[in-house]
């Protein structure tokens, strides 16, 4: 279904994962985000380079299921566990239908549940795409520990994320540069208006420096940048 949700004059409030979100989410997705199918690829593709036979792979913050969708094609070992997690429910039921639409049921775990409150063990993977910028800022560090301390050696953390830059005028640029793509794919000027205002302090982007820095301080030593985008950046950090 088409995203129209910032259309409207009407007062939205501020950005919530609900249902009507989740019932435009994948449109949202794919006219909001960048190259979202070509960092899917990416990601999938990195997955299945780095699974580790017998480990499990989660997708922290899968929403409607696309990242596993493509994982299950990518890590050829049928009995790996695929996890994923997600606090919304309307959200996660459409990662269900889907899932259970593909067949893949059985491969797959899907779990309504705060990340914050997750137990994490034996990852080969875990992949966190546009989620951490949703997690409160005080809280990212404790959560990539307990990513960190959850991955097995040589496992690795697939991680996407809207970002800033260092200097303001440049950050400024970038996001513009995303207003633009945004006009491209067909939302106009207030939509765009509407939909930044509802995520303000709902979703706070880092600089690609402190993302660097919060992957170090917890514990990865080994990490690249695998994609840019002006404002989008993902980024791959191994377990040594
Ligand atoms: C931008 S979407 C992620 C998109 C998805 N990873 C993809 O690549 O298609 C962010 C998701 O994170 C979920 N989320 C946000 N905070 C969360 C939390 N604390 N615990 C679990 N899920 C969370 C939201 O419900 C939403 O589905």
């Amino acid at each position: 279904m088409k995203d129209t949700l910032f259309k409207s004059d009407k007062i939205n409030g501020k950005f919530k994962f609900d249902e009507k979100v989740a019932g435009v989410f994948d449109d949202m997705l794919s006219r909001s985000v960048p190259f979202y199918s070509e960092v899917q690829q990416m990601v999938a593709d990195l997955a299945g380079k780095y699974y580790i036979e017998g480990s499990k792979v989660y997708d922290l913050g899968c929403s409607t299921g696309n990242t596993i969708i493509n994982l299950c094609k990518s890590i050829k070992d049928k009995n790996a566990p695929f996890i994923g997690v997600d606090s919304s429910e309307p959200v996660i039921n459409r990662a269900i239908e889907k899932i259970e639409g593909r067949g893949l049921s059985n491969r797959v775990d899907l779990v309504c549940s705060d990340i914050l409150d997750l137990d994490l063990s034996d990852a080969g993977i875990v992949i966190m795409n546009f989620t951490l910028q949703f997690i409160p800022p005080h809280r990212r560090l404790a959560l990539l520990k307990k990513i960190y301390a959850g991955l097995s050696k040589g496992g690795a953390f697939l991680l996407s994320e809207k970002v800033l830059e260092n200097n303001p005028e440049t950050s400024d640029l970038f996001i513009e540069k995303h207003y633009d793509f945004k006009r491209e794919m067909g939302y106009s000027e207030l939509e765009i208006s509407k939909k930044r205002e509802a995520l303000e302090e709902v979703l706070i982007p880092f600089t690609m420096e402190e993302e660097f820095d919060l992957l170090k301080e917890a514990g990865f030593k080994n990490c690249s940048v695998f994609f840019k985008w002006f404002n989008f950046a993902s980024f791959l950090a191994v377990k040594d």
